[in-house]
């Protein structure tokens, strides 16, 4: 587990990446982004919201495990369709959905979520993502409805070229028509970040439709809202997830200090805290143990835990669609001129 703040955040942000003084590129940029007025509004006003990325700059907060949750509940509870993408380098949402045996054969053979992005941004190569795809994965037997995109050790490297060849433009480009394609395969596609900000997160964290923050009740995994909040008005104009709200995962029911961070964090309007905090449990703790023996619902959440998930899930559920409001031809345009100007800019 990593427990500090991955400073991993000197990559710029992706929308001025823009190599200086390129006219012919500036312009391609706007055009593979689908940035004119037409194009945002093409792509904003089609389907539902509902890609989330889940995320805190701070590791060993619960994401992967909040992210497995999530997915096993909106599957066993509500019958969504879910895609999990694993987009961390140690592919722990992926070893807790796939037997581990079956991770390393998916990895063996090039099927994650890293050798697609290999395939379409480095070699600029047609590949279909339907094709990466572990179908039906975890071990909750009534949760048949999760697909997963994992995660490789390679990711890592796959980061390294794409900042050494100056493709962060064509990855950005690559993650949203990649997102737009599975939001409409989907009812919810969930993301698994790593900790720290590298040039992928970041580009989830723009490209998608939410994020969803959970934190453990103590001052460091707070802080590591705090840094996320602040990347996030960096450059506001460039697009970035709407957030969703902040998770309290890992409160220990009989800890005051937890109690008294937990009001701390709803008392700031701007956390918009989940009524339901996840109490550290036992069961939270094995459930990243994949099961060989398919396995209930409530047998693997039990009592309260799986309560507490239920309610959790439900309020997920309400505020993705309280967020569907549709956006108005007006501002859809506005973002648009923004991101136009704002690029303009960077290049110019
Ligand atoms: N509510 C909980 N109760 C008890 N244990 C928990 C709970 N939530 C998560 N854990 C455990 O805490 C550890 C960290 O959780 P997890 O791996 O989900 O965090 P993470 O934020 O994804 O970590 P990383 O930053 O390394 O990716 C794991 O061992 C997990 O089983
Ligand atoms: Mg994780």
């Amino acid at each position: 587990m990593r427990g500090r703040i991955n400073p991993r955040c000197n990559s710029p942000a992706l929308g001025i990446l823009l190599p200086s003084g390129d006219a012919g590129h500036k312009i391609s940029f706007v055009q593979t982004l689908g940035l004119t007025r037409a194009g945002v509004r093409a792509r904003d006003l089609s389907g539902m919201r509902n890609t989330i990325t889940v995320m805190n700059a701070k590791g060993g907060v619960g994401k992967s495990t909040l992210v497995l949750t999530l997915a096993e509940t909106l599957s066993a509870d509500h019958g969504k369709r879910v895609l999990v993408i694993d987009s961390d380098a140690h592919a722990s949402v992926s070893n807790m959905l796939v037997a581990p045996g079956w991770v390393e054969a998916i990895q063996g053979q090039g099927r994650t979520v890293v050798d697609y992005l290999i395939a379409v941004v480095l070699k600029a190569a047609p590949a279909s993502w339907g094709t990466f795809l572990a179908k039906s994965v975890s071990d909750v037997d009534d949760a048949r409805t999760i697909d997963l995109l994992l995660g490789g050790g390679h990711l890592t490297l796959f980061e390294r070229e794409v900042s050494r060849g100056g493709h962060e433009v064509r990855l950005r480009h690559t993650i949203r028509t990649f997102l737009a394609e599975v939001r409409k395969a989907y009812d919810f596609v969930l993301i698994d970040s790593a900790p720290g900000l590298s040039v992928l997160t970041e580009c989830w964290l723009r490209e998608a439709d939410f994020y969803i923050a959970p934190t453990k009740p103590d001052y460091i995994s707070t802080h590591g809202l705090q840094f996320l909040r602040q990347f996030r008005q960096r450059d506001a104009d460039m697009g970035f997830a709407e957030p969703l709200g902040v998770v309290i995962n890992m409160k220990d029911r009989d800890s005051t200090e937890d109690e008294r961070f937990d009001r701390w964090l709803r008392l700031s309007a701007g956390n918009r805290c989940f009524g339901q905090a996840i109490p550290r449990s036992y069961a939270l703790q094995t459930a990243a143990h994949y099961s060989p023996r398919a396995r209930s619902y409530w047998a693997k959440y039990p009592g309260q835990t799986g309560q507490t998930l239920r309610l959790l899930t439900a309020e997920v559920i309400e505020r993705v669609a309280r967020s569907q409001a549709p956006t108005t031809s007006a501002d859809v345009e506005k973002k648009g001129v923004q991101a136009f100007v704002r690029i303009d800019k960077a290049g110019g």
